[in-house]
């Protein structure tokens, strides 16, 4: 038996499913009981279960996923100003039976959506939206529905990005669209230093520590004590790991990690697979992330505790099943959290939770 479509529609476009969206029609099962609260960078939180930035595109779909238990819910990465989404389709799946080594992403992979996925350890998906953002002025009064939504002890992260404008640098774009989120009504702040799918230099910038730190010292000036994350990408040298945390952790309590992974992406008949001028290579997520996920949140464990960092580690990439959970609280994740498993199973926090696991 096929997996049930996913929440998302990945058939229609981003605006329908920010408009429409979610659609699911049974009711969310009863929240469960929390035995302890956990301490969520200093914010008391039900579980150590979230959603990172990507699927919950506004306050609807914040209220939808908090009421199936996730618990740390992170709102889709904002911007200073409106920018559209990239042309449908902005996701389709990578068919493909395990989990990538590094040498899979040197050759095109191919994909489709045209595929019927049999179990959740076969939804590997590449998405490409180019970080849509509506204007602040929708998504600031959205922010606050959002925060209202939550149960009690559920936390609510806003991710950001910022960009180089005429009248503005990059930090300073972070910096004051991290202050609005923060005034709107965000618990804590994630700045977005990796996404594959955008051309600027901000894509990447954990690749730099030192521009990193400049970013992350006017982001902490901005939003005074307000707990900040630092989401970044694959990493597999250790020693890279080290110098961006020296730099990051004096201004941040936590990193997250890992953003989508890179590949050339084509159709069946060897063309690129998506639409549009730019969008030959684009993020890889879900199962077949897990273990390059896995392999940098080792790197950053053993950085933290060998550098005794007070940093919380969020673990993320490829956490499509509960016993994905285990393997990165194993690996030294403090928290866990879902992009495609959760759009594709709603039910994952529920599950995990019922599991006992903590
Ligand atoms: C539909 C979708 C949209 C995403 N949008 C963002 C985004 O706006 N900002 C961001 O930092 N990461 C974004 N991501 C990346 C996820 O946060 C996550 O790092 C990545 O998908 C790996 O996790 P997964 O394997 O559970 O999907 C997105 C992922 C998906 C699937």
């Amino acid at each position: 038996m096929s997996i049930a479509p996913p929440v998302y529609d990945i058939r229609i476009s981003y605006d329908e499913n920010y408009r429409n969206g979610p659609v699911f029609g049974i009711s969310p099962p009863p929240l469960q009981d929390t035995h302890q609260l956990v301490s969520f960078l200093g914010i008391p939180c039900r579980s150590r279960i979230g959603i990172p930035a990507g699927p919950l595109l506004n306050s609807s779909w914040i209220e939808f996923y908090s009421k199936m238990g996730f618990d740390i819910l992170t709102y889709k990465t904002v911007r200073s100003h409106s920018h559209p989404s990239y042309q449908n389709p902005n996701c389709l799946y990578v068919p493909f039976n395990r989990p990538f080594k590094a040498e899979d992403l040197d050759s095109p992979l191919i994909a489709t959506l045209d595929f019927h996925p049999q179990s959740m350890n076969s939804i590997t998906i590449t998405n490409s939206f180019g970080m849509p953002s509506q204007d602040p002025s929708v998504w600031i009064p959205d922010i606050g529905k959002a925060v209202q939504s939550l149960a009690k002890n559920q936390v609510l992260v806003v991710s950001v990005v910022g960009i180089e404008q005429p009248n503005c640098s990059m930090p300073e774009d972070f910096a004051r669209t991290a202050k609005i989120a923060k005034e709107a009504g965000a618990m804590a702040i994630e700045v977005n230093f990796s996404c594959p799918n955008v051309k600027g230099k901000e894509g990447q910038l954990y690749q730099s520590p030192e521009s990193s730190m400049k970013v992350l010292s006017m982001v902490r000036a901005a939003i005074g004590d307000t707990p900040l994350i630092m989401k970044i990408g694959q990493i597999s040298d250790p020693d890279l790991a080290k110098r961006l945390l020296e730099k990051a952790s004096p201004y941040i309590q936590g990193v997250g990690a890992i953003n989508t992974v890179l590949g050339t992406i084509i159709n069946s008949n060897g063309q690129p697979a998506l639409p549009g001028a730019g969008r030959e290579r684009s993020g890889l997520c879900g199962a077949g992330i897990r273990n390059l996920a896995l392999q940098t949140v080792g790197i950053l464990r053993k950085v933290i505790d060998e550098e005794k960092m007070d940093l919380s580690l969020i673990g993320v990439g490829g956490y499509n099943t509960p016993d994905d959970y285990m393997l990165f609280r194993n690996e030294g994740a403090d928290f866990v959290m879902s992009a495609t498993g959760a759009m594709w199973d709603p039910y994952l926090a529920y599950v995990t939770k019922q599991r006992d696991i903590d």
